[in-house]
């Protein structure tokens, strides 16, 4: 006999004032600005789309090639190419707007005051529910100058607006919990964890370094164990809730990241591989939950956690 019980209901709460309808998110960088991926994204939308990292003025992005492929992983150097401010107002927005799933903008500043004004312009001109702050920015400045850069931007970001915000913690030269730990004193409503990891190839047949600028972020599922551990590490620094990211591919892998304590999950290269894959991993989120008599996903956010 057909069971006729209802789905599981798989909204999730990242804090007090966002609710998404499904805790799987389209990372930032992977899943353009939406429209890209509009026609053949699957029959599940995600449950929020973050952006391309926006800047105050444009950038055209770093010199190809701008990618390396990696075992069971892409080295990538892209340098946010992004429309800046002002184009994002006027010519992506209206687009963002229509989409039927929430967005939110992942920024950079590269000073304060770029921090403030890309804060205080979204915020005022509407159709974002969050901003990601990509803190991500590489300093050989050592541990203490990156957790005040952390600390100064989430507050200056804080101050200029009501929105949630977002702080994905740079992935390397910090200890992710003390990070994790300042933004969110700074008035950070979500931590995410995590960015890709600093990494280089070599071209043996040139001698040479792969990519132009030498170093770039490593993604995809050779991550996953790295950021897996940054959520543990993160959930045991925070309460906030925690959106992780990296080299989730499957149903399985969402599953085991937010036992491990994230409440949303973000999918980066699995969308340039597979354009379905978020439908593909919401609907193994939902039969998971179903199989298992789960009423919702946070009902398995840090179960992990409570097992030890
Ligand atoms: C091609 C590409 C572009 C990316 N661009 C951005 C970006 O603009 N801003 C950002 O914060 N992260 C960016 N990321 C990082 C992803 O959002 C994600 O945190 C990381 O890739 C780990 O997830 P994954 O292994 O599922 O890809 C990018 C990743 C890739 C692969």
């Amino acid at each position: 006999m057909p069971s006729t019980s209802a789905p599981p209901d798989l909204r999730v709460s990242l804090g007090s004032r966002l609710d998404l309808p499904t805790p799987i998110v389209a990372a930032s960088g992977a899943y353009g600005y939406g429209e890209e991926v509009r026609d053949f994204g699957g029959s599940r939308d995600p449950g929020a789309l973050i952006t391309p990292t926006l800047t105050v003025a444009p950038r055209a992005g770093n010199p190809m090639p701008r990618t390396a492929e990696a075992t069971a992983g892409l080295l990538h150097s892209l340098g946010w190419p992004n429309p800046g401010l002002d184009s994002f107002i006027s010519d992506r927005l209206p687009g963002l707007r229509s989409l039927p799933y929430p967005v939110i903008a992942s920024i950079h500043g590269e000073t304060l005051d770029e921090w403030r004004i890309l804060a205080g312009n979204l915020t005022a001109e509407g159709g974002v529910v969050a901003l990601e702050l990509n803190l991500s920015k590489v300093s050989r400045a050592g541990e203490a100058s990156i957790l005040g850069s952390i600390e100064e931007a989430v507050a200056a970001v804080r101050a200029e607006t009501d929105l949630t915000l977002i702080a994905k913690l740079p992935a390397a030269n910090v200890e992710i919990g003390a990070a994790a730990r300042i933004a969110e004193d700074a008035g950070a409503d979500v931590i995410a964890v995590s960015q890709g990891f600093p990494g280089v190839a070599v071209r043996l047949s040139s001698r040479k370094f792969r990519l132009p600028g030498v170093a770039g972020e490593l993604s995809g599922p050779c991550i996953k164990p790295l950021a897996l551990y940054q959520v543990w590490r993160a959930a045991q620094s925070v309460a906030c809730p925690i959106l992780a990211s990296g080299g989730i591919m499957t149903g399985e892998d969402a599953l085991e990241f937010l036992a491990a304590g994230a409440s949303a999950v973000a999918i980066g290269i699995a969308s340039s591989i597979h354009p379905t894959a978020i439908a593909t991993i919401t609907a193994d989120l939902s039969a998971y939950l179903a199989s298992h008599h789960l009423s919702s996903p946070s009902n398995l956010t840090g179960a992990a956690l409570r097992h030890r």
